[in-house]
């Protein structure tokens, strides 16, 4: 996505409305947190969520974290067992992220949580993201705002460096208070584990490293379990076919051809193939540019598990 310029809003009322309208018009826009600044967008809506990495020219989808006003909103989303409840109620609002199971029936777009069945889950404290919040009314997914391999911006002034002119605004709510990305901690059954170390310490979560040893405990990323068969111009036997363009398939990504839209649906296409019947998944070729990059990657990886 390429915008002619990048608007700095104020953070007064007026601004926070000109981001909110940004927001539910489906833009990413860069805002303070007390952490970093994040790149913020509408956590519902994938295409929403996809142009997050159009503008920070990610190569890859990794889950994102979901922001949210309060623990009762977070409940709504995710599921918070007692250990994860004693952490928050003691660090929310805060710099802490918890990785929870994701509620079933909650309509959390599955680009932001890269079709896992977990979810990160965020209350901020600061009053402008606060704020955005209220006024989008909206669950918000914010990876760090600058471009992919960029270090992590602390001033809306690092924001502008690294994505002015690939997104529409950015809240400039001065320099941020801590400088680093929130703690995050996984409570998705037995021990609490720290997956990222950051401004919060957790005494009693165990490393991800020991994590990683329990099987099942925690999946990195979503892969369908069927073989994956990719550049597809039609199904053979035994495969359902996720189409693009003008290969049509059991689903399509984007019958236009459309990147956005296509990562969008990227995770619903293969969790779909993995439930229909047929044992095999063939995948039309998918153009390697923009967006395209990152949808590849992650097919690659869903054709090398079982290569
Ligand atoms: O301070 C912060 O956390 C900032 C501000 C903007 O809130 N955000 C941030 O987001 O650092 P991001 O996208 O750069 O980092 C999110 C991290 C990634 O390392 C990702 O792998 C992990 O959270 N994550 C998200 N969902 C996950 C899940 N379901 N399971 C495991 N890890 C997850
Ligand atoms: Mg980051």
């Amino acid at each position: 996505m390429t915008v002619p310029d990048t608007r700095v809003l104020g953070c007064d009322p007026a601004g926070i409305a000109e981001a909110a309208a940004l927001i539910a018009a489906g833009q990413p826009v860069g805002v303070p947190t007390e952490t970093v600044y994040g790149l913020a967008a509408d956590a519902l809506e994938g295409e929403a969520v996809a142009r997050i990495y159009a503008a920070k020219g990610r190569p890859s989808f990794n889950p994102l974290i979901v922001h949210v006003p309060d623990l009762a909103t977070a409940e709504a989303i995710g599921i918070f067992d007692e250990l994860a409840r004693g952490l928050v109620e003691a660090h929310w609002p805060g710099p802490l992220t918890l990785v929870v199971p994701l509620r079933p029936g909650a309509t959390i777009a599955s680009l932001v949580t890269a079709g896992l069945s977990t979810v990160a889950l965020r209350v901020p404290a600061h009053p402008v993201m606060q704020a955005l919040l209220r006024a989008t009314a909206r669950p918000l997914a914010a990876p760090s705002a600058n471009a992919s391999g960029r270090i992590s911006p602390t001033r809306a002034e690092h924001v502008l460096a690294s994505l002015g002119g690939r997104i529409p605004a950015v809240i400039n709510g001065g320099p941020t208070q801590r400088g680093i990305e929130s703690t995050i901690v996984a409570a998705t059954g037995g021990e609490l584990r720290l997956l990222r170390p950051g401004p919060i310490s957790v005494p009693g979560a165990i490393s991800a490293a020991r994590g990683i040893e329990a099987p099942g405990q925690l999946a990195t990323h979503y892969a369908p379990a069927k073989p994956v068969r990719l550049e597809a111009s039609r199904a053979e036997a035994g495969e359902w076919l996720i189409g693009f363009g003008p290969v049509a398939g059991d689903a399509t990504l984007s019958v236009s051809g459309d990147l956005v839209e296509a990562a969008a649906n990227l995770f619903a296409a293969l969790h779909a193939a993995d439930a229909e019947s047929p044992p095999k998944i063939a995948v039309a070729p998918v153009p390697e540019q923009g967006l395209g990059i990152a949808i590849n990657d992650r097919l690659r990886r869903a054709a090398a598990d079982h290569g």
